[in-house]
């Protein structure tokens, strides 16, 4: 069996601080075959850099997926993409002018792992900025380019605020992909199943970031916003004690591609 960790959004240093001083000691019991992650708010609360990409790849995180926010940085989140190309899938169903790969193979000792990110509409166009196009239409596209005899699993993360839509995906997709997990809300659903056609899927993991705030950003300048509701400009709580840990762990039968067991896991953690 392959068995994959997947870690919700990391957002800011102390997501990226829960994973360095969680993630060694969970491959030592859990003994993943690959270890993934939401990187959008890698790089305080927005975009990635090569810095903060490479501290998640030096503490065990093999593949990477993206989000709306993942470009923020401009010229260091392309970069960042540009570089670890092989690594990173950014969202698919964007225009091509845009940096980075939106399909990553990785090798693992069970066979490659196919890993895609799709943005979701509903709700979605104006967090972007820029036309998404359907996600339904896309990875279909997608999975007839990218699949190919070496791949043993396909994951796919599907970046989305609406939950119906990601329901919707999650059976549009059942028995075409291994798993199907969602990300962006940064709050974790109790929905973690698999589907009947042999997918793993839930609707969101959750994020890896400061707890105590309002999705990992401060509490204050987020309340703020809705109080006086009048652009308040967002920070990351750095000197935050504790974090959300939120992760699932999956189980695929690389001779089939379908997932037989999927558990979702959501911890605070005391930070160092
Ligand atoms: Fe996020
Ligand atoms: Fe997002």
């Amino acid at each position: 069996m392959l068995k994959i960790i997947f870690f919700g959004d990391i957002t800011g240093e102390p997501g990226r601080k829960a994973i360095k001083q969680n993630l060694p000691a969970l491959i030592k019991s859990e003994q993943p075959d690959l270890v993934l992650a939401n990187v959008e708010n890698l790089a305080h609360g927005k975009g990635v850099t090569v810095k903060t990409l490479e501290e998640l790849i030096n503490a065990g995180v093999g593949g990477f997926t993206g989000g709306n926010h993942v470009f923020s940085k401009r010229e260091f989140s392309d970069a960042a993409l540009i570089k670890y190309a092989d690594r990173v899938a950014r969202p698919a169903n964007i225009p091509p002018t845009y940096a980075g790969s939106s399909a990553v193979k990785l090798k693992t000792a069970k066979g490659v792992v196919l890993l895609g990110n799709f943005l979701g509409q509903v709700f979605m166009e104006k967090q972007f900025h820029e036309p998404i196009g359907s996600p339904f239409a896309a990875v279909e596209d997608w999975l007839a380019q990218n699949q190919s005899p070496e791949v043993v699993a396909t994951l796919i993360d599907f970046h989305a605020e609406a939950t119906s839509e990601k329901v919707a995906m999650g059976y549009f997709l059942s028995g075409k992909v291994s798993a199907l997990v969602g990300t962006h809300t940064h709050i974790p659903t109790a929905d973690a199943k698999i589907l009947p056609e042999g997918t793993a899927y839930i609707t969101d993991v959750g994020m890896c970031g400061a707890a105590g705030s309002i999705l990992g950003v401060k509490k204050e300048l987020s309340l703020e916003r809705f109080l006086t509701q009048a652009h308040v400009a967002f920070d990351i709580p750095e000197d935050a004690s504790r974090a959300e840990l939120s992760y699932v762990i999956i189980m695929v039968d690389e001779l089939t591609g379908k997932s037989t067991e999927i558990k979702a896991i959501h911890e605070i953690v005391k930070l160092k």
